[in-house]
């Protein structure tokens, strides 16, 4: 294992009844506050009304930017940081899924920029120490940005999507509340439970140098948490236990807890991130296609008793067979889970996805150089990896 430095100074608020502190969270940052959504969703479950309840009793003046798009356009935060400019605003407070966290830490850096356009920095790969400070009210389980320092940008103009990244966007205060989650759709629960699962996988669990024992077992934890509590979460979106296991899920997965002492790799987000930029695909459902294909792709004597571990540990396969055939059933196992457990469907064929743009997809996933993890993949790896998911 590596040396690490552990710090992440997000305060978390977990629970039904904790958005009484918001008030007290928002006057610590000032007055006058942006609250950032998407197309509606808390409108319909009630939070919109409790925030501006809050604010409207607390002194608190609050401007809106809403209509934020799964996967979020760069000309979106743009707007809302003018918004921010205009009115000197204090704090920015996300109040949807990680789309619209991510707009609102957007929003929170280019405010504080000259000419208030994020996409200058997300392309110039800028590592962000300033920006206005977030609060996140999170309503799906999935990205993690809650608690992380990323903040995931699309340019639709140019297929590019990008994360920015930096110290400056870990939330000021996250607002964790099961019961927000109640509305999401199976799709979406299914989506995001993916996303969460992959993060673990794909960021540090196959990042090639996971060998710090307890780090290796909270992965394996998380893992199997969203293994247990998705499909629960799917048949009864009110179950408390099972949307309250995943989101906190969602928060471990990438608050950096599980990548103490290990190296990322991220192969699968880098694939999947030019899906989504090219296709506006749903993220999770676009991991869930690429990641057992990736698996079989980068299986050999060399990787399969990894992946052997993966699938006795997570999904409870048998101990005595040979790290190969072990290794087949950990796939077959993924596999079952995320098209048949979760119900996602299985190819990109299905998405309408076909190879025109996969030679391009694979150069850009590939333009820092080859993607590191389990086994290094080059454009033309990652080509075939794409066909494989047709
Ligand atoms: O827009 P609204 O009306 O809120 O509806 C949303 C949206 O249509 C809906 N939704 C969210 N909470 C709901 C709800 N509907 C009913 N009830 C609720 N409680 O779900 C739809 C999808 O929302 P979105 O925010 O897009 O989903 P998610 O949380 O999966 O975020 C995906 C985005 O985050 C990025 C992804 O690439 C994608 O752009 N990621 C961000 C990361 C980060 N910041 O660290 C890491 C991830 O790997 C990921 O790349
Ligand atoms: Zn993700």
């Amino acid at each position: 294992m590596n040396d690490f430095i552990f710090h992440n100074p997000d305060k978390v608020y977990f629970g039904k009844n904790q958005l009484q502190h918001l008030s007290e969270e928002i006057l610590k940052l000032g007055k006058k506050a942006l609250l950032v959504y998407g197309g509606g969703s808390i409108k319909k479950n009630g939070l919109y009304d409790s925030i501006t309840e809050i604010a409207k009793n607390n002194g608190i003046e609050l401007f809106e930017i809403s209509g934020v798009e799964p996967n979020p356009r760069h000309s979106t935060v743009n707007k809302g940081a003018t918004i921010c400019k205009k009115e000197n605003i204090d704090v920015v407070i996300a109040a949807g899924g990680g789309s619209t966290i991510d707009c609102a830490k957007g929003i929170a850096t280019a405010a504080l920029t000259e000419n208030g356009d994020v996409w200058s920095l997300v392309s110039g790969g800028v590592w962000v120490t300033k920006a206005l400070p977030v609060i996140a009210i999170l309503t799906n389980a999935a990205t993690g940005s809650e608690m992380d320092a990323w903040a995931v940008i699309s340019n639709m103009d140019t297929n590019e999507k990008i994360g920015l990244g930096g110290s400056a966007l870990i939330p000021k205060a996250a607002f964790e509340n099961p019961e927000y989650s109640f509305t999401l759709p199976s799709y979406q629960t299914a989506c995001g439970a993916f996303d969460i699962f992959n993060h673990v996988l794909d960021n540090y669990y196959f990042a090639g140098e996971a060998t710090f024992d307890l780090v290796l077992e909270m992965q394996e934890a998380v893992m199997r948490t969203v293994v247990k509590w998705a499909p629960v979460a799917m048949k009864e979106p009110k179950n408390y236990e099972a949307r309250s296991n995943l989101m906190w899920a969602s928060s471990m997965a990438l608050n950096t807890v599980l990548d103490a002492g290990t190296v990322h790799g991220c192969a699968c987000h880098l694939m999947e991130h030019e899906l989504s930029a090219y296709y506006d695909i749903t993220h999770g459902h676009g991991l869930a296609i690429v990641t057992p294909r990736w698996l079989t792709y980068i299986l050999d004597e060399s990787t399969a008793p990894a992946i052997y571990r993966f699938g006795v540990k997570v999904f409870g396969i048998k101990e005595n067979l040979s790290a190969m055939e072990g290794a087949k059933e950990a796939i077959n196992a993924l596999s079952d889970f995320c098209f048949k457990t979760l119900g996602l469907s299985s190819t990109l064929t299905d998405l309408n996805i076909d190879e025109t743009n996969f030679k391009s997809m694979a150069e850009h996933a590939c333009a820092g150089g080859p993607i590191s993890g389990l086994k290094n993949l080059t454009s033309s790896d990652v080509e075939k990896i794409y066909k494989m998911c047709l």
